[in-house]
Parts: structure tokens; sequence; C-alpha cells
């Protein structure tokens, strides 16, 4: 590529995200995992992106051979040590109340099984839509008189691998109606929002472009069912707003707080993108 030398703004914003059609993944591979989940990583749109979309898809169908092979089978996806690690800390008790998750919730595969699949998910007695991370932060402080963790950190990425492992395979399911409708509307209005100098919307790289290599990366539908995700990249597990963070900073635009408003909406929506698609966290990812 030659420099953008005395090139308006513009055309280095476009140079920079120029969009290429080379394709090396094999998009029509079938994902089970351990030979026992089958998951499903291409279905029908639902009805609310019958506008946009005919059919979604899973982020795994976009990954190389290898990448997808690792999420093949626990022995090979290093996310499965943090698993581990989340299990331990479930039986953990800390605290001024002297209790673990365990504590109230039992064993952790009958109590969570299907969790992942509905969240967010609109809180009664909290009257907001909550994501998972906020109800584990409730629990913590209010349950058992413990401190919250990082919103994007190690151990909250690493308890949300363990939830969603009880779900693996369930289609994502969440509710955008109800009181949980004027959240989703406001994510819907952030996804179609472009941002940034590259003045580029989610939608005009996930929606648009998706199939399309962008610079060394074959971009995805930006979904949320595989997350927590553990990266090649990083080489650890990676939640949905430390990713949200990553893409609205790469249109070169400031970005909400892991946590935030806007974030949650943004996540239930991206979320309802995905229903039908199954949930797979932890994924594996570049
Ligand atoms: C003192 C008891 C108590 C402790 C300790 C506790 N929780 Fe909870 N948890 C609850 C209650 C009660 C609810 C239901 C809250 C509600 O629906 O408003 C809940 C709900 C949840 C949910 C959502 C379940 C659903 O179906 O929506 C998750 C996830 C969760 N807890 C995770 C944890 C984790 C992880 C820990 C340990 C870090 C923990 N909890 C510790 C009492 C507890
Ligand atoms: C300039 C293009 C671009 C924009 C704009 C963009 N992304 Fe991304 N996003 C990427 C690329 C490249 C990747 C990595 C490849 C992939 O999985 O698509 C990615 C990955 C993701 C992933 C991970 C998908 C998975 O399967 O692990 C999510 C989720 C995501 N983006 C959400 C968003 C959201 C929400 C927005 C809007 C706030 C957004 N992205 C804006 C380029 C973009």
């Amino acid at each position: 590529m030659t420099k953008p030398m005395g090139k308006t703004l513009t055309a280095i914003a476009l140079a920079a995200v120029a969009f290429g059609t080379v394709a090396s993944a094999d998009e029509s591979a079938s994902l089970v995992v351990n030979g026992d989940i089958e998951m499903v990583t291409r279905t029908a749109a639902p009805a609310h992106l019958s506008d946009s979309l005919d059919e979604v898809i899973s982020g795994w169908v976009f990954r190389s051979d290898e990448t997808q092979e690792l999420q093949m089978d626990d022995f090979d996806n290093p996310g499965m040590i943090f698993v581990d690690q989340a299990l331990e800390q479930w039986e953990m008790v800390e605290g001024t109340k002297d209790k673990s998750c365990a504590s109230c919730h039992g064993d952790v595969e009958e109590s969570m099984a299907g969790v992942r699949a509905v969240y967010p998910k609109w809180n009664d007695s909290q009257e907001k839509v909550y994501t998972m991370a906020m109800q584990i932060n409730d629990c913590r402080e209010m349950g058992m008189g413990a401190d919250k963790w990082k919103y994007t950190g190690g151990k909250m990425a690493a308890m949300e691998a363990l939830i969603s492992v009880q779900s693996r395979g369930m289609p994502v399911n969440v509710a955008i109606d109800g009181p949980a409708e004027a959240t989703w509307e406001m994510g819907k209005e952030l996804y179609y929002t472009r941002t940034g100098q590259l003045e580029l919307s989610c939608a005009n790289c996930h929606e648009d472009n998706y199939g399309n290599m962008i610079r060394a990366d074959h971009l995805s539908q930006g979904q949320i069912n595989g997350f927590p995700t553990y990266r090649l990249k990083n080489a650890k597990l990676n939640t949905v707003h430390a990713r949200f963070k990553g893409c609205v900073r790469d249109t070169r635009a400031e970005t909400f707080k892991p946590g935030s408003d806007d974030f949650v909406a943004l996540e239930l929506y991206v979320a309802s993108r995905g229903n039908g698609l199954s949930v797979e966290g932890p994924s594996v990812r570049n």
C-alpha cells in the first residue's frame, strides 16, 4: 500500500478500512463440541431483523480451520482453564457474610443451566435491564458482603464462562419486548449510529460487510453468542464490553465505559441479533 501522503482525512480513513473479498475459512464446516454438543452456527434471522438479514451466523464460521478446531474439543480450548478456575471460585467463601456462590445457588450445573441464553434480561426489583456481570456483582455485594469484580476483569470473565458452559448448545433467546423494549431500542440506535473519524457504525462492518476481509481479518456479523471469548491475540478470556470497546476505538471514536447504560443497551440489542444461534461460550477467536 502506498503512503497516504497529501490525501484528505476521508481518503485515508477509507483506505484504512478498505474491504476485500479474499476468504479462506471453511464457511460450511459444522461445530460439534467434544463430539457431543451440536451447535447451531447458522440459522434464519430473528423476525426483528427481517429487513436487513436473512441468516444469522456465528463468528466461529469466519475463523480459520486451525482456530475453528480449537473450539471443537474442551481439551484444546484454552478458555476451559478459566472455567476450572471459576469452578473453584464458585465454592469459595468470601465477604462479611461468609458465603460462596454455592451457599445460595448449590450445584452450578443445575442452578445455572439455561441462564446464559436469556441474558441480558429485565430485572424486576432493580427495574432495569441487567447483564450477567451486573447480577454477579449484585450477588457479591449484597448476597456475600464481598467486593465487586472489575466489569471486564479476569474473575468476571471466568465466572461468565463457567455459567455459559451450563447453557452450551441451547439457543440464545433474549426478550426484547415488554419492559426491556426501550433499552433494546436504545441499543439498536447505537448499533446503526456512525461514530468516530471513520464515521462507521457497527452495521457498516458487521451487517454490510460480513464475509469480506478488512485488513487481515475476516469480518463476521459481530455476534456475541460465543462470549466470553478466548482470543489468541491476547491469550485470555474477553468479555462482551471489552470487545465493544475495541471495536468502537477502531472507528477512532470516544468509547463508552464497560458497564455503562449505553453498552448494556448495545449488549441486549446485539444479543437479540443472535437469537436462535447456540450459546458457545467460551469460544475461541483470533
Ligand atoms: C446470599 C445468596 C446468594 C449468593 C451468595 C449468590 N447469589 Fe446469585 N442470586 C441470588 C438470588 C436471590 C438471585 C435471584 C435474584 C433475582 O432474580 O433478582 C441470584 C441470581 C443470580 C444469577 C442470575 C440467575 C437468573 O436465573 O437470572 C446469577 C448468574 C448469579 N446469581 C450468580 C452468582 C454468583 C456467580 C455468585 C458468587 C460470586 C452468587 N450468585 C452468589 C442469591 C445469591
Ligand atoms: C471498522 C469495522 C468494524 C466496526 C465499525 C465494528 N467492528 Fe466489531 N469487529 C471488527 C473486526 C475486524 C472484528 C474481528 C473479526 C470478526 O469477528 O468479525 C470484530 C469483532 C467483533 C465482535 C466479536 C465477534 C466474535 O464472534 O467473537 C463483536 C461482538 C463485535 N465486533 C461487535 C461490534 C459492535 C457492537 C460494533 C459497534 C459498536 C462493532 N463491532 C463495530 C470490525 C468492526
